[in-house]
């Protein structure tokens, strides 16, 4: 496959002609310097998006690679606001900084699986670019301690359930999981999964609406969460985990100053760990305190956070996930529920 490389130092197109050739064909240009006609089924880009005049060369050089189906931004993990630059740049995918081969050879394989059928690849659905840019831009929002945009996230929810009603869960499980990872993956899988499910269960429009801005929203406190603990692999230390699950309680101070947003839909952002039985975060709530919109939610939750794509791991099987929220119903979930959710989980 024939990759362009544009860059903002020769020693970052270097290492990434280690990474691909031979197996891929790279050609490469510095971002001040480019390229005329140059045709190619991938674009990787690797620069400071913290830099004003970098970005506006980017901006200028992205139109003249020809035949994109998929562009790339390399980007540092520890600069928030470049992964929301990357996407008002038009990228179509995301790839965290440390860069190595393994991880972008991984990332190319999903983006392109039928590769050896020469098959283009038309890149995301629009709505999953939209889904995710929304995303970016509420973190940002968060991370910064500036209000959030709530009808940004309405939006974003009404084209995810449009997308979902429209193609079919799996098809919105496997775009999301082939063009995002991590924290916005997630966020992308939850609103889907809760949408079909409020769909499959005959929720009312606004039902279903309000149930996929709650997901869309859940886990917005997540920004302020350093990414270290985020996105650590494995288990996370006792003092970590504490930090981690800070994220429920912070996701709804950040959304209480902001008009607009239902009472129902803070209640599901600050309450969508907690358990019927009581041993969930952060108010130890139990069965009477806890609404049928954050039942529907945590199963959500917790089914999309088992079928996640890592990096590190194989994602886990639809069926063995359902297996597990089996054994969380009746203490933890509410049984009926689960088994309402078999459908959505094992055939949608
Ligand atoms: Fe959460
Ligand atoms: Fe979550």
């Amino acid at each position: 496959m024939l990759i362009h490389v544009i860059a903002d130092e020769p020693a970052k197109i270097s290492k990434i002609r280690e990474m691909l050739e031979p197996r891929h064909t790279v050609s490469a240009s510095l971002i001040d310097d480019a390229p005329k006609g140059v045709t190619a089924a991938s674009l990787l880009v690797d620069a400071d998006l913290r830099n004003v005049e970098t970005i506006a060369s980017i901006r200028l050089a992205l139109p003249k690679v020809r035949g994109v189906g998929q562009r790339l931004f390399i980007v540092d993990r520890r600069a928030r606001a470049a992964v929301v630059q990357a996407y008002s740049l038009g990228a179509s995918s995301v790839i965290p900084t440390p860069l190595d081969a393994r991880s972008l050879q991984q990332k190319l394989a999903m983006l392109y699986p039928t590769i050896a059928n020469d098959t283009e690849d038309a890149g995301p659905p629009t709505v999953v670019s939209n889904a995710a840019a929304a995303l970016a831009s509420m973190f940002d929002a968060v991370l910064n301690g500036r209000q959030l945009d709530f009808a940004e996230a309405q939006i974003a929810t009404s084209e995810v359930i449009d997308a979902v009603a429209s193609n079919g869960l799996t098809t919105w499980l496997d775009n999301v999981r082939r063009y995002h990872e991590g924290t916005f993956q997630h966020c992308l899988l939850v609103t889907g999964v809760a949408v079909d499910f409020a769909l499959s269960l005959g929720f009312h429009a606004g039902d279903v609406k309000r149930l996929g801005v709650a997901a869309t929203l859940h886990d917005v406190g997540k920004a302020a969460i350093p990414l270290e603990i985020l996105d650590k692999p494995g288990a996370l230390a006792h003092g970590e985990m504490a930090i981690m699950q800070g994220h429920a309680r912070l996701g709804y101070d950040a959304l209480r100053g902001v008009g607009g947003v239902p009472d129902e839909v803070l209640d599901a952002v600050r309450h969508h760990h907690e358990f019927l039985d009581g041993t969930g975060y952060p108010d130890r709530l139990t069965a009477p305190d806890i609404s049928d919109l954050v039942r529907v939610l945590t199963i959500a939750d917790i089914f999309a956070a088992l079928i996640e794509v890592r990096a590190y791991r194989p994602p886990m099987a639809r069926e063995k996930a359902y297996s597990i929220l089996q054994e969380m119903a009746g203490p933890k979930l509410e049984k009926a529920l689960v088994t309402a959710f078999r459908d959505v989980a094992l055939t949608r």
